[in-house]
């Protein structure tokens, strides 16, 4: 027997000035099912979803929920049907406690006041339900970004949701947060609650997933039962071609020392040192909250530290100067893209010759056909999305942001080159151009850190491997002798 959808879309199409961001896609999704979407950045999946929670209005096309047509979408309409989104920047308000967040708009009220009890009452039944220990009490601004998600869902649970959808929920969670959050789909699951699941982490999909969709230019590629799929497969419906080797690295002749952390001690950091050599790709592996990406910011000079130095190219930084260490030819590809490193109302053109506008035009004079040959090349090279390089920054998709970003620091000619996370929330195909930039870079002599919380990252592309735990280095490792739970054993040992 035909069991009955829970939601359709049927030949719904999107269009923005210039872009055809959806064309004529038709996904259902069935009760307690998991269907994952996939695709390139800019491949319409979050333009789909958006649909749905009626933040944009179809083009052309219907929506049919619980066998019957909604008329005319809005957030509103949306919501009252049990619809509910969980984006990867999340939507809490960090001052208010959990329980108020989890009412937000929705409040539990005895006559017309906020019944404050009886909200943090049914918000502790709710975390409970799906396992979550903390006090409702707490304020969300005092909770990791995995907690906070988790209020997220129990946000949607108290919605009665009977659609959940996740963007990217992933890409900003721990191993063992990942792990949560997946018992909690399982459980969602078993309830009936259908799910929309956005993601570039490939692996999850074989995971979590029932179903899957994958979107290519706004087209709908495939939509199948996940055990009809293989990870190739899967790579090749994406990319639209195939990719033989994801991790193109060879491990290289190690030179000089380019950059030097020694004894380095802050705030959330104490006593770390790291060398890169020249021709070395060196991972630094660890939970989020290890104080990674801390360690980083301090050594380019973006925020101070009490003790230690770094070095690069054997000369000395000085404290809390970014500027010197980028003319000593040092750059730091930041976690945060959207915040520091983009400024969302430039043109992608301008982004990416930003901070290397001395090396393409040194006698000072801007020079427009080797600029624009120069952008159109990285374009090409990391395949961003996008009709023209005078686009603003600001109508990319969330991962065509981030190549920018890359596009510009591969630009800079630099010589020692820090990656905070470098491919996340990138689709399979630019990662592989990223991965052969970061191998041809070392070819050339440079000497790269890569901070990732993919250990398939970290080990495919890593030549040494640092682990970070609680502030400080607790194991180096040659990726030769690693395995991936050795560096999980570390990355816990201190926490
Ligand atoms: N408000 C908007 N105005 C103009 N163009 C837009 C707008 N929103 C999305 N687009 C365009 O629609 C296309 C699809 O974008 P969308 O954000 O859905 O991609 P995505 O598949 O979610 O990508 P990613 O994996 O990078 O998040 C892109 O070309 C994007 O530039
Ligand atoms: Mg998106």
């Amino acid at each position: 027997m035909e069991r009955e959808k829970l939601l359709e879309f049927r030949h719904v199409s999107k269009s923005f000035p210039g872009v055809k961001a959806l064309e004529d896609i038709n996904v259902d999704l069935y009760p307690g099912e998991v269907h994952i979407l996939v695709g390139e950045n800019g491949a319409g999946k979050s333009t789909l979803m958006k649909v749905l929670s009626g933040a944009y209005t179809a083009t052309s096309g219907e929506l049919i929920f619980e066998g019957k047509r909604i008329e005319k979408n809005s957030p509103h309409i949306s919501e009252a049907l049990g619809i509910s989104m969980i984006y990867q920047e999340l939507n809490l308000v960090p001052e208010l406690s959990i329980a108020s967040n989890i009412f937000l708009g929705h409040e539990l009220k005895k006559g017309c006041f906020v019944d404050t009890r009886a909200q943090e009452k049914r918000a502790a039944e709710l975390l409970n339900e799906i396992g979550i220990r903390v006090d409702p009490r707490t304020l969300v601004k005092n909770l990791g970004v995995g907690t906070q998600q988790m209020v997220e869902i129990a946000k949607a649970l108290s919605k009665k949701a009977k659609v959940i959808v996740f963007d990217e929920p992933t890409s900003s969670l721990t191993d063992s947060e990942i792990q949560e959050l997946f018992g909690i789909i399982r459980l969602l699951r078993e309830r009936g609650v259908g799910m929309f699941y956005i993601s570039h982490r490939l692996e999850e999909l074989f995971k979590i997933g029932d179903r899957v969709t994958v979107l290519r230019d706004g087209r709908q590629i495939l939509t199948d039962t996940i055990d009809h799929m293989t990870m190739e497969s899967v790579i090749e419906n994406i990319a639209g071609r195939k990719i033989e080797n994801l991790f193109p690295h060879v491990r290289k002749e190690a030179g000089e020392p380019l950059l030097e952390i020694k004894s380095l001690s802050g705030d959330k950091f104490q006593d770390v040192s790291m060398t890169v050599r020249a021709g070395e790709i060196v991972g630094v592996s660890g939970l989020v909250g290890a104080g990674r990406t801390e360690t980083a910011r301090a050594a380019f000079g973006i925020d101070p530290y009490t003790s230690g130095e770094v070095y690069v190219c054997g000369k000395k930084l000085a404290k809390h100067n970014p500027e010197r260490a980028n003319k000593l030819g040092m750059c730091l590809l930041p976690e945060d893209r959207k915040l520091e490193g983009l400024a969302l109302s430039l043109s992608i053109r301008e982004n990416t010759v930003i901070s290397s506008l001395r090396a393409l035009n040194p006698t000072g004079i801007i020079n427009d056909a080797k600029e624009r040959r120069e952008v159109q090349k990285s374009i090409d090279e990391l395949e961003i999305a996008t009709s023209t390089m005078d686009k603003l920054a600001k109508f990319l998709s969330g991962g065509t942001q981030q190549k920018v970003v890359i596009a510009k620091w591969l630009m800079s000619q630099s010589k020692v080159f820090i990656f905070d996370e470098p491919t996340r929330g990138i689709d399979v195909g630019a990662k592989s151009s990223i991965y052969q930039l970061m191998d041809d870079l070392v070819g050339r002599g440079a000497a790269i850190l890569m901070i990732s919380s993919d250990l398939t990252e970290i080990m495919g592309m890593s030549d040494r491997i640092y682990v970070m735990s609680g502030g400080t280095v607790v194991g180096e490792l040659d990726q030769r002798q690693a395995t991936q739970s050795d560096i999980l054993q570390l990355a816990f040992s201190n926490v």
